[in-house]
C-alpha cells in the first residue's frame, strides 16, 4: 500500500469504488488528518499526543476493510470514511493503552516513540480517552446516515470494545495469561483483543452497504477468521520479526501464552493459514466485491510463511 499511488484511481466519477488499496488508505488518512486538525480549546500537548498516535504510519487495515465492504457510491463516501475513522480512533486508543508501562511497556509504535514516552503517561491516557469518545461522536454526527442506522453502528462498535470485548481481551492478556493453557483459550483471547474489532469494522461496512442478515453473517465470519489470522501473524512477527520491520517493539509477548509460544511457529503458521482459507470461503458467500479484499489479504499475509519461519 504505497502512499504515492493516486487517491482516486483511473475513473474519478466512480470515486472510491475505482481506487486501489493505496487510494482507499490515503482517503482514510486524509480524512483522519482533517478530523484531527488543530482545534481551539484543546490543550496543545493533548492535541499533539492524539495526532502523534493517530497520524503515524499505519496499515489502516480496519478502516480500509470497512470502506471496501461498504463500497460506497460517491454520495456515501464521506460517511463510510467517517465510520472507518471512528474505528481507527478506537484502534489507536487501544494501542496507546497497550503500550503503557503497566501493559506491554513498549518504546516504539508506528515507527515513532510511544505516546507516553513522547508526551507522558497522563497525557497518553487522556489522549486515548479523547479518541474513544470522539469515535462515538463521529458516528452520532453522520448527517447522511439515517438515525436508526447511526444507533446500530454505535451499538456494534460499543459491543466490540466494551468490557466483554476488546477491553476484556486486554484484561486477560495483561492479568490473566497464566490461565491460558490450550489453543482454544488463546484463540478466545485473540478473538477478544483483536478479532472482535475486525468483525465490528466489517459489520459496520456491511450495514452501510445495506446488506441483509445472511450477508452480514457471512461478513462477520469472514472478518472473524481474518482477525484471528491477523493476531497470529502479529504474534509470529513478535517472535521472529525486527523492530525495524514491524515499526514497533518486538519480543514483547514471547513470555506470554500465544499460539507461537505454546505450540511453536510452524503450528501457528498453519493455524493462520487455516483461518485465511476460512476467511476466503466466507468472503465468497458474502457477496462483497472480492478482488480488493483479496488484494488486501495478499498484501498483509502474502509474505507470512517465509518471513515468519
Ligand atoms: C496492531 O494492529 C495491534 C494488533 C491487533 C496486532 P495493526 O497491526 O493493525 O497496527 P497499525 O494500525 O498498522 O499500526
Ligand atoms: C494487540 O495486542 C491488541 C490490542 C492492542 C488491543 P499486541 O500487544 O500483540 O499488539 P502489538 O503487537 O503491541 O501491536
Ligand atoms: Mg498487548
Ligand atoms: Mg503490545
Ligand atoms: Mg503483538
Amino acid at each position: 500500500m504505497s502512499s504515492t499511488s493516486s487517491l482516486r484511481g483511473p475513473d474519478p466519477d466512480r470515486g472510491l469504488a475505482a481506487a486501489d488499496l493505496a487510494g482507499v488508505r490515503l482517503a482514510v488518512e486524509n480524512r483522519l488528518a482533517q478530523l484531527l486538525a488543530a482545534h481551539p480549546g484543546v490543550p496543545p500537548n493533548l492535541q499533539g499526543a492524539v495526532r502523534h498516535a493517530t497520524l503515524a504510519p499505519s496499515k489502516r487495515v480496519r478502516p480500509v476493510l470497512l470502506v471496501l465492504i461498504a463500497d460506497p457510491d460517491p454520495l456515501m463516501e464521506q460517511s463510510a470514511l467517517d465510520v472507518g475513522c471512528a474505528v481507527e480512533m478506537v484502534h489507536t486508543a487501544s494501542l496507546i493503552l497497550d503500550d503503557l508501562p503497566c501493559m506491554d511497556d513498549a518504546l516504539m509504535r508506528r515507527e515513532r516513540p510511544t505516546t507516553h514516552l513522547e508526551f507522558g503517561q497522563s497525557t497518553a491516557i487522556l489522549s486515548a480517552i479523547a479518541l474513544l469518545t470522539r469515535a462515538f461522536g463521529l458516528i452520532a454526527e453522520l448527517s447522511l446516515v439515517a438515525p436508526q442506522t447511526r444507533t446500530r453502528l454505535a451499538a456494534v462498535l460499543s459491543q466490540a470494545v466494551g468490557w466483554d470485548g476488546l477491553v476484556a481481551g486486554q484484561e486477560i492478556d495483561v492479568n490473566g495469561r497464566e490461565a491460558l493453557v490450550g489453543a482454544e483459550q488463546v484463540e478466545n483471547l485473540n478473538w477478544l483483543k483483536t478479532g472482535i474489532l475486525f468483525v465490528a469494522a466489517a459489520e459496520m461496512g456491511a450495514i452501510l452497504a445495506g446488506f441483509d442478515e445472511p450477508r452480514i453473517d457471512a461478513v462477520r465470519r469472514f472478518a472473524r477468521h481474518f482477525g484471528l489470522a491477523f493476531q497470529t501473524a502479529d504474534d509470529l512477527l513478535d517472535r521472529s520479526g525486527s523492530a525495524e520491520q514491524a515499526g514497533k517493539d518486538v519480543g514483547k509477548d514471547v513470555d506470554k501464552a500465544t499460539l507461537v509460544s505454546l505450540f511453536g511457529a510452524s503450528h501457528a503458521r498453519l493455524t493462520c493459514e487455516e483461518h485465511l482459507a476460512r476467511a476466503d470461503a466466507a468472503l465468497g458467500e458474502s457477496g462483497v466485491r472480492e478482488e480488493p479484499v483479496r488484494a488486501l489479504m495478499a498484501k498483509l499475509f502474502g509474505a507470512l510463511p517465509a518471513s515468519a519461519s
